[in-house]
């Protein structure tokens, strides 16, 4: 008998009838809840689940006794019990590498629109105030030659230094639990804690992955080092950055500007003062949308689900341990 999948979302015709070939699949393209019925009558039936932006929490595993593995159609896996799957000998997979670039393109696309405001500028034309040359109440600082300060510094973190280093001349300044010291030779970049970089950066990247311990790491404190004419560009998850305190930070000119594709809450509340802060870019999460690496990330997953219920190791796995239990073996410590 077929091992069954539910799919819930980002998947195109041709990877679900990828998946057809060997498993039983489910299609729940669009799903915005697991409190839908059919999918809950569904699951405990499922070997797999793939997909993306739902959380999973603990109380939903029980209902899914058979589950093998979940293929996140995603990087980031804050979203899922990683110990409570681990513990049980689920496996998780995620997306990474195949959306590194696109990513650190947006953290760049953020960088260089705020410097140069270029949304409150086109905006300026489109309301057809521009009736003269523009003076220097609508200047903008530069990028090139200027301090770029990454928060974390993984392959995200690296392929905006990667950018800034390369293309624009800006030193780079990185603040990471481990030194890199490939990283170093091949871009210059040299390692700080966190407090000195916020205070040397004039653009303080962010693109640790969230945790408990990097829940508001950027917090008031943190926003008061800043230089006033520093930019914070946030690529990450929103809740790595204390939201309230940077919209005062920008309120009170403490900083010059924030950058932002990922927010506390998403989709963004429509109180939310920040897109309407003619110093703030906000995007709707789109790190990685494109269509060449939302197509690449859905492959990703299928591949790794695939070879997941096939007993066999997946590309991108998560949680060791839940391979090692899987394969009779203990967890290393
Ligand atoms: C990721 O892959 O984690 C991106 O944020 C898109 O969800």
């Amino acid at each position: 008998m077929k091992k069954r999948i539910l799919a819930y979302g980002r998947l195109n015709e041709a990877q679900l009838a990828q998946l057809s070939r060997d498993f039983e699949v489910q299609d729940f393209h669009g799903l915005d809840s697991f409190d839908d019925s059919t999918f809950r009558a569904a699951l405990p039936e499922a070997h797999g689940l793939i997909g993306s932006n739902l959380k999973i929490l603990p109380e939903l595993l029980e209902e899914a006794p058979s589950l093998e593995a979940i293929a996140s159609v995603s990087v980031g896996y804050d979203n899922y019990p990683v110990e409570t799957l681990t513990e049980r000998g689920i496996l998780l997979c995620n997306t990474p590498d195949v959306l590194t670039e696109t990513t650190a393109d947006t953290g760049f696309a953020l960088i260089m629109a705020t410097a140069r405001r270029v949304v409150e500028l086109a905006d300026f034309v489109r309301r057809g105030d521009w009736q003269a040359s523009i003076d220097r109440d609508h200047f903008g600082s530069d990028v090139h030659g200027k301090t770029l300060g990454l928060v974390g510094f993984g392959r995200i973190g690296a392929a905006v230094a990667r950018r800034g280093a390369l293309g624009f001349g800006m030193q780079v300044r990185y603040s990471n639990a481990s030194p890199k010291p490939a990283l170093e030779a091949e871009l210059g970049a040299e390692r700080r804690e966190l407090d000195e970089l916020l205070a040397e950066a004039d653009f303080v990247c962010v693109t640790v992955p969230l945790s408990e311990a990097t829940r508001h790491l950027i917090g008031p404190r943190q926003l008061a080092l800043m230089k006033p004419s520093g930019i914070l560009i946030n690529i990450a998850r929103g809740p790595v950055v204390d939201e309230a305190a940077l919209i005062e930070a920008l309120e009170m000119g403490r900083i010059r500007a924030a950058g932002l594709d990922v927010f506390e809450r998403e989709p963004l509340s429509p109180e939310s003062p920040l897109p309407h802060m003619a110093n703030v870019v906000a995007l709707p999460h789109i790190g990685s949308a494109t269509h060449e690496t939302r197509t690449a990330m859905a492959q990703r997953a299928v591949d790794n689900l695939t070879l997941a219920l096939h007993g066999e190791r997946p590309i991108s796995l998560v949680n060791e341990g839940a391979w090692e239990k899987r394969r009779g073996r203990q967890p290393r410590p």
